[in-house]
């Protein structure tokens, strides 16, 4: 396929994968290694919905991220992995290397009893280990349910339960600068609740002394021993799942978003190497963590797909100050860094003067995911990250698209700030009116569709296919919906405007208001609670609570503490509400129906302008929220 080098490379390339979808991606496909190779294309339906890629191929995902590259790149870097503290040593692993644990643990996995198709659920710090058992899972047709290390017991356990995993692997704990996270002991809650887990599989990361359970413990390098390094990877078909991630929406629970075998292999790999740029000699840094979708395909299968050599970071951008970042930078002679707004965004409130003594000469392309980049943000990581003259490329995607849909490509000098700019190459973005209708013209403003399949979006939600129609495929009929809201501007380019249905993005992090209000309707006081978000300087958004108590509450101080402390256990310390009013009622229409609208406007700050309130049940309410803003 022809490589894309120069924006008009781009419009051709782009062209032809609308105008002649299956024959561009069979030429993407191509550059893969298949055991077997596919029949046909693609069958689609979206009202159903099914999608299926590459039908009758059989394939290995971790042959393509390993046991392909081995005769070429055996001995070159996979991973530099750079410890939480700068003082312990730094970890190197070839692709040879990483290959022979990949067999080891997948070896592991089989003597304990793994089969294809078991859901297994990872809970560890950034470990190259993570990766290795990612990996081992997908090796062996497992599925692999990645937890962020910072969610709660509760979060854990949920999980485990809607997917029926029956195996966890942690680690005894982490640290993120100078906290210490004791992992194990968060996993030991959270099984006492979930009878389907027959074994814990501990990494010694920090050789901390914990409890391990007989008969369901053990220890990871003691398995290790036990086996050899030769594994030959299942056989997969296209559509057999590859990972569940669960995320957060409008309503209910979090989601089992499922992804599979193929489709995602070939699209984030190729993504990978087209968003940015990469060229085999070029160090990769994502700062993200493997519990999110960035983690999975931006530092697991993406730069493995591609055989590049990447920095794994275990800890956070201010320990032990705010030039950490610039630091690994330096050290590891990073080219491609990928992080997120809040980062750049917290890093710019603690000044300039940890750039200073930076060097930071080795940065081509800097990289943006997962909420919006206000323009002061943009220009500081362009012009004081970049030297002014590092490509920026401001990747919009979700866990559900699987990889980047939109965004400027690396090194073809086409960028604003602020803008996701242009559709990926075979990918079809449309705007749509609140009818669904299609927004046609330039110079617009809708909600952001896409109306035709790519190759590595979600499949179902893991035990619940009606919930996936609901949720992407019935708002708008043939169409998927993102959720998010976009323009167009006069030249044709996108710029991601934020949600528009009830999910809260906090520093990057998903968090769906319904989730907040369960965990901060269980404290004894709280009857009821409204959650919406408002502008934060570093979070981009950050969440504020309005709660009716039905008991006289003499100590505010102390009840706001506690519910902090609730969500803190109940989902995870980033969804800790930031402002807790009380309030004597929520503002409701005659139907019940809490306006969102007016509260959202209240968190803003904004006390004149609330829109119409006559269609409220008892108007008198706004001014009484009103009165008692924070
Ligand atoms: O609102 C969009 C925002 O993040 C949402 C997806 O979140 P999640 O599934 O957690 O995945 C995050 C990492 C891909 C989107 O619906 N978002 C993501 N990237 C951008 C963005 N908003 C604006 N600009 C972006 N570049």
């Amino acid at each position: 396929m022809k490589s894309i080098e120069t924006y008009s490379d781009y419009l051709e390339v782009y062209q032809k994968s609308v105008s002649q979808p299956e024959v561009f991606w069979a030429e993407t496909a191509a550059e893969f290694s298949w055991i077997k190779p596919w029949d046909k294309v693609l069958d689609w339906n979206f009202n159903t919905p099914e999608v299926s890629w590459f039908t009758g191929a059989e394939l290995n995902i971790t042959q393509n991220c390993l046991d392909r590259h081995l005769s070429e790149y055996g001995e070159k870097l996979a991973v530099i992995w750079e410890p939480n503290d700068p003082a312990e040593p730094v970890r190197k692993i070839t692709y040879a290397r990483l290959h022979e644990l990949v067999c080891r643990f997948a070896n592991v996995l089989v003597a304990n009893g793994t089969k294809k198709g078991d859901r297994i659920c990872i809970y560890m710090p950034m470990v190259p280990e993570a990766m290795v058992a990612m990996l081992a899972c997908a090796r062996v047709g497992a599925v692999h349910s990645v937890v962020f290390a910072g969610f709660s017991a509760q979060s854990i356990s949920d999980r485990i339960n809607d997917s029926g995993c029956n195996m966890i692997i942690t680690a005894d704990g982490t640290m993120r600068g100078d906290k210490k996270i004791n992992l194990k002991e968060i996993v030991d809650d959270a099984l006492q609740v979930c009878p389907t887990i027959k074994h814990c599989i501990v990494f010694k990361n920090r050789g901390w002394n914990i409890e391990m359970k007989a008969g369901r413990d053990t220890w990871w390098h003691s398995e290790m021993h036990k086996v050899n390094a030769v594994h030959t990877a299942e056989v997969m078909k296209p559509e057999d799942p590859l990972f569940i991630l669960y995320t957060s929406g409008s309503t209910g629970k979090p989601k089992g978003v499922l992804h599979t075998c193929c489709g995602y292999m070939v699209q984030t790999g190729f993504s990978f190497k087209t968003v940015f740029n990469y060229k085999p000699h070029q160090i990769f840094w994502c700062t993200a963590d493997v519990g999110w979708v960035t983690g999975h395909s931006y530092i697991v299968y993406g730069p493995l797909l591609n055989a590049a050599t990447q920095v794994m970071f275990e800890g956070i951008p201010t320990f032990p100050d705010a030039g950490r970042f610039w630091d690994v930078v330096d050290k590891h002679e990073v080219n491609i860094f990928y992080t997120a707004p809040t980062a750049i965004r917290s890093l710019m409130a603690y000044g300039d003067k940890y750039l200073e003594d930076k060097k930071l000469t080795s940065l081509e392309v800097l990289g943006s995911v997962g909420e919006p980049i206000n323009e002061e943000a943009w220009y500081w990581y362009h012009d004081k990250v970049g030297r002014e003259h590092c490509a920026i490329v401001d990747t919009w995607w979700q866990t559900e698209t699987g990889s980047v849909l939109m965004t400027p490509i690396a090194g073809l000098g086409v960028a604003k700030p602020g803008y996701a700019m242009y559709p990926m190459p075979g990918v079809q973005p449309v705007l749509v009116n609140e009818k669904g209708e299609e927004i046609t013209g330039n110079g617009v403003e809708g909600n952001l569709c896409i109306k035709f399949p790519w190759p590595s979006m979600a499949r179902t939600v893991f035990g619940d296919h009606e919930r996936f129609r609901q949720t992407y495929f019935s708002t708008y009929p043939g169409l998927y919906f993102t959720g998010d809201g976009c323009k167009r501007d006069e030249e044709g380019f996108y710029r991601i405007t934020g949600r528009v249905d009830d999910v809260i993005n906090v520093s990057g992090h998903r968090i769906g208001t319904g989730e907040v209000e369960d965990a901060i309707n269980d404290h004894e006081c709280v009857v009821e609670s409204a959650v919406v978000g408002f502008p934060h300087d570093i979070k981009g958004q950050g969440l504020y609570a309005y709660v009716i108590c039905d008991k006289p509450i003499t100590d505010l101080v102390k009840l706001q503490q506690e519910i902090k402390q609730l969500v803190n256990d109940r989902i995870g310390p980033f969804a800790r509400p930031d402002k807790i009013q009380l309030v004597r009622a929520l503002p409701k229409t005659r139907s019940g129906k809490i306006m969102r609208r007016i509260l959202r406007k209240i968190a803003e700050g904004e006390t004149s302008n609330l829109g119409d309130t006559t269609t409220l049940l008892d108007p008198a309410v706004v001014e009484d929220i009103k009165s008692g803003v924070q």
